[in-house]
């Protein structure tokens, strides 16, 4: 189902939902605006003055909006994509990261004087405080740099607790610049980590994707230059990744800020949703199931076993996207790129012929199941020699983006309160504790 593009307020609306509760015999309405009803007005809906009222059951959020907002508008049926009213394919290629970072939060692209002013104030908040970088060398030499990023991130708040005041224009100002600044020299520390290698402090003379690039790849050389290629694919790619409306991760910023926690914690919560294999940890999983196929002759029999069930086609499908994700065209378009300037190798082509039967086998086409971002960003990474499991840090790197434009929207928002669902309690009535085992009787004196 695609959702509705909506003006900021809510509509003034004559149109109405009749409900009759065979309970009771009563009829109620209840008004319908924005093609939804508020779950809240279900609540007058009572058997008798005891009871609590109607509630909606909707596991998984499949069926409830939980916010309005103004920042991203997706059809998934049309495989539509725009930030703030922009579509994608404008934006990839045409703006740089910093751009769309700075329209998804404001909500207006910026003139000159404010992009420069907005670029200069994440380059000059680049580099972290020593001891996140001693923190960050305390992890193991194989650990996951997904583990890293969080606690990197939720460890920035430390550093910085005056950003507990969210209410403050000014602190929010600041912290959002200093996520976005930070984030990529946390995500670089984690990789020349794990490689055993030395951290390379941030070059403020760079671009934020060329800055990115020198700390992760730059050697003894006194000034780093970027493949051409590869700067654009990360431009690009950071565009295509920075917000993505309700998903699982923004959820979890959205939820846990609504605690009114700062938003360094809100932000380390929702690195945690992405670093999930059915969110961002996708892409990762791709690469690992390109290499258990390992050979092209083994293609068949592998999407043969997904179809019955074993297992499923990862980089395949989307909650949202029931037709071909519009990201996923911008990206394939892009790995073509990578590829002719990298070569392509055995995973590339096993993933070729993947998609090529999955996009022609019945069981995908009938159930809607189109590649998603997922599937193509990981053989770029791959093609750019990135390890399989720093893939995700390198979707969390913009996503701090849309998860920052979320969490002031849902801060500013008179309608939000903390996010706290109810539920359908399935368990015991009340019962006696008789007190039976023998440590209890030891260790528990009244
Ligand atoms: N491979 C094989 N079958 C699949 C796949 C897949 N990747 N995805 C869904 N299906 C099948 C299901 O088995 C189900 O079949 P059935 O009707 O016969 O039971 C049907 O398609 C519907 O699947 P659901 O699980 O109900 O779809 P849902 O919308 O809940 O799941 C999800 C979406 C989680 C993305 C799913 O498609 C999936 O697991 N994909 C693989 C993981 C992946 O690539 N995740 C990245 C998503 S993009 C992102 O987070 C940036």
């Amino acid at each position: 189902m695609s959702t509705t593009a909506t003006s900021q307020t809510p509509q003034a609306t004559t149109d109405s939902l009749e409900i009759r509760d065979s309970r009771t015999g009563t009829t109620y309405t209840v008004p319908i605006a924005d093609g939804t009803i508020r779950t809240s007005d279900l609540r007058q809906i009572r058997v008798n003055e005891s009871d609590f009222g109607l509630m909606g059951y909707d596991p998984a959020f499949m069926n409830t909006a939980s916010c309005r907002s103004a920042i991203t508008y997706i059809d998934g049926d049309a495989g539509i994509l725009r930030y703030r009213g922009y579509p994608i394919e404008q934006l990839a290629g045409k703006a740089s990261f910093l751009e769309v970072a700075y329209l998804l939060r404001n909500g207006e692209l910026p003139d000159q004087k404010e992009y420069d002013r907005w670029v200069h104030d994440i380059t000059f908040h680049t580099y972290v405080h020593e001891n996140i970088k001693r923190f960050l060398e305390g992890f193991r030499y194989d650990a996951h740099p997904m583990s890293m990023m969080v606690a990197g991130v939720a460890a920035l708040s430390s550093f910085y607790p005056e950003a507990k005041d969210i209410f403050d224009k000014r602190q929010r100002d600041i912290s959002i610049i200093r996520l976005l600044a930070k984030v990529p020299t946390i995500a670089a520390y984690a990789y020349r980590h794990v490689k055993g290698l030395p951290c390379i402090y941030p070059d403020n003379d760079l671009s934020y994707s060329e800055n990115f690039l020198s700390m992760i790849a730059r050697m003894s050389e006194s000034k780093y230059e970027a493949n051409p290629v590869f700067t654009k694919a990360i431009e690009i790619l950071f565009i295509l990744h920075a917000d993505h409306e309700q998903n699982c991760s923004t959820n979890a910023v959205r939820a846990v800020g609504s605690s009114h926690v700062d938003p360094f914690s809100a932000v380390a919560a929702g690195i945690s949703a992405l670093y999930g294999p059915l969110h961002g940890g996708a892409n990762e999983q791709v690469l690992r199931m390109i290499s258990e196929i390992g050979d092209m002759k083994n293609v068949p029999a592998f999407v043969e076993s997904v179809k019955q069930g074993k297992g499923r086609l990862m980089g395949f499908g989307h909650r949202v996207y029931k037709s071909y994700d519009p990201r996923a065209k911008i990206v394939k378009k892009l790995a073509d790129e990578v590829f002719a300037s990298v070569g392509m190798d055995k995973d590339l082509e096993i993933a070729m012929e993947l998609e090529r039967i999955a996009l022609s086998d019945d069981y995908f086409i009938s159930r809607k199941l189109y590649p998603n971002v997922d599937f193509y960003t990981g053989l770029i990474y791959r093609a750019m020699k990135f390890p399989t499991d720093y893939f995700t840090v390198l979707f969390a790197i913009p996503r701090v983006a849309g998860w920052l434009s979320q969490w002031e929207e849902m801060l500013l928002d008179k309608e939000q309160k903390i996010a706290r669902p109810r539920q359908i309690y399935t368990g015991y009535d009340e019962r006696p504790f008789t007190p039976a085992l023998d440590y209890r009787k030891k260790l528990v004196k009244f």
